[in-house]
């Protein structure tokens, strides 16, 4: 495994909305913090300059960043521009030349996969390649043969240890927590099973639309989106066996292990849905059939979790903005069992805010032998100047640490579990924005005790 520093970024779509939203910000940061000190080389296609360039990075960083008069200047100092047309020769002979003494330069693929198989073999005939890591953007493939074909462009030029999948949900640090949280506390692995837990529900709310990202979602969805990736992601922290050791591979691996155990979903276990208005959005196909939101159960036939069902749901335009998880445990059978009506359960907020809490039951006030439900709350201390997740993955990607990356053979397993559903012709029923999604939601993957609708308190 490469641990080698890399002593260059060239980004390519240095112009796009991603560099714009998440890598500016986060190479300023990056920077600020004295973890990027190579040349910055940002292409592009069509006119553009390097004045231009960095008076749109500090906008990017002013709108959506921590600006600061400094580092940005430093950054700029750092910043470098290459534009032209990938297809041309020229293009790569100038990055070449840009790159001057770095030997193990990261190429960051912030562009769309069809450009993909021009820009490797360009980066290989231009020697850019050499020493070289490459970073590419989920969702990796649309399914598991493009995801195949995709990485078998990759593959003929750059190892698989120089491929640096992001799924930026393995830079937010309460998404890592998950695992950490399991195996540093002695108090949760004997109940970690099928013996004691009764369901996992993990959801990801988001109050908003896709926001003029029509051509994107439409041939996308949530499931390919969001749930194949950063739930699924999610799913393999809750429940994934202790890595034998803690470095990048044993912990991919055990990840690879748990999807390897999930059977691919079936239509009974899922529930697609389309918020009313959607197909009025900007480069929406007429009567498109994309699902904004989708509710599913599936199993993990594995020792420790068989029969215990785990529901995942995802979708736009719902009532609140927040991904949560709620891990509910068994009723023991006793003397008490009438009266403990609420099982207990331990919530994991990944965001906007925070938290790990623990619900138990205790006395109710009053004479009655009553319980009520309360929580324990754990909230982290906020840190002040914490990672944003792209910075995160980037100064990993920077460093050779792949440990919070997507292997090939996960995203493999991962498609395998959603194909056969996505690509059957499938209901999609419309939901009302600011609601919970379809209806029959509740008729057909309805956790026991019901969903968890997060509630989150808006900061005024
Ligand atoms: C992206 C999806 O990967 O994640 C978006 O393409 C989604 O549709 C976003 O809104 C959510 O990320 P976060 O970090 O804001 O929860």
């Amino acid at each position: 495994m490469s641990q080698v520093k890399s002593d260059a970024l060239v980004f390519y779509g240095a112009t796009g909305d991603l560099a714009y939203k998440k890598i500016f910000p986060a190479l300023h940061m990056m920077v600020k913090r004295g973890n990027l000190n190579s040349p910055i080389i940002g292409v592009a296609r069509g006119e553009y300059d390097l004045e231009k360039l960095r008076a749109r990075a500090k906008e990017s960083i002013q709108k959506h960043g921590q600006f600061e008069e400094e580092s940005y200047k430093k950054f700029c100092s750092l910043l470098a521009f290459v534009g032209g047309d990938y297809t041309d020769q020229g293009t790569f002979r100038r990055i070449r030349e840009a790159l001057g003494e770095a030997n193990n330069p990261t190429h960051y693929l912030a562009i769309p996969p069809v450009l993909f198989p021009t820009i490797i073999a360009q980066l290989d005939h231009s020697g850019c390649a050499k020493g070289a890591r490459v970073i590419v953007e989920k969702p990796f493939g649309t399914d598991f043969e493009s995801a195949k074909a995709l990485n078998r462009v990759l593959l003929a030029k750059f190892a698989e240890s120089a491929i640096y999948r992001i799924d930026h949900y393995l830079g937010k640090r309460p998404v890592n927590n998950i695992v950490f949280f399991r195996f540093v506390n002695s108090l949760l692995e004997p109940v970690w099973n099928k013996k004691h837990i009764e369901s996992i529900q993990i959801t990801m709310a988001e109050d908003f639309g896709i926001q003029g990202r029509g051509a994107f979602y439409d041939v996308t969805g949530a499931i390919r989106d969001v749930i194949q990736n950063h739930l699924f992601q999610i799913l393999c922290n809750l429940t994934m066996e202790p890595p034998k050791a803690l470095d990048s591979e044993s912990i991919r691996d055990e990840k690879v292990k748990v999807l390897k155990a999930i059977a691919p979903l079936k239509a009974q276990d899922v529930i697609c849905g389309q918020y009313e208005g959607y197909l009025g959005e900007k480069a929406v196909k007429e009567n498109s059939k994309t699902e904004t939101f989708a509710a599913m159960r599936l199993h993990i036939d594995s020792p420790r979790w068989q029969g215990v069902p785990f529901y995942i749901r995802a979708g736009k335009n719902l009532p609140v903005t927040c991904t949560e998880i709620v891990v509910k445990f068994k009723h023991l059978p006793s003397a008490y069992s009438t009266i403990a009506t609420q099982p207990n359960h331990i919530r994991f907020r990944i965001s906007p805010d925070v938290k790990v809490a623990f619900g138990m039951l205790i006395m109710a006030p009053g004479e009655d032998m009553a319980s009520v439900l309360t929580e324990v709350q754990g909230n982290p201390t906020p840190f002040p100047n914490e990672k944003e997740a792209y910075e995160r993955v980037l100064t990993d990607a920077m460093a050779g640490d792949p440990t919070h990356f997507a292997r090939q053979d996960y995203v493999e397993e991962a498609w395998k579990i959603v194909d056969e559903y996505l690509s059957s012709d499938h209901p999609v029923y419309t939901y009302d924005v600011n609601s919970w999604g379809p209806e029959v939601v509740n008729e057909q993957i309805l956790p026991l005790g019901g969903w968890n609708n997060p509630v989150v308190t808006k900061s005024k």
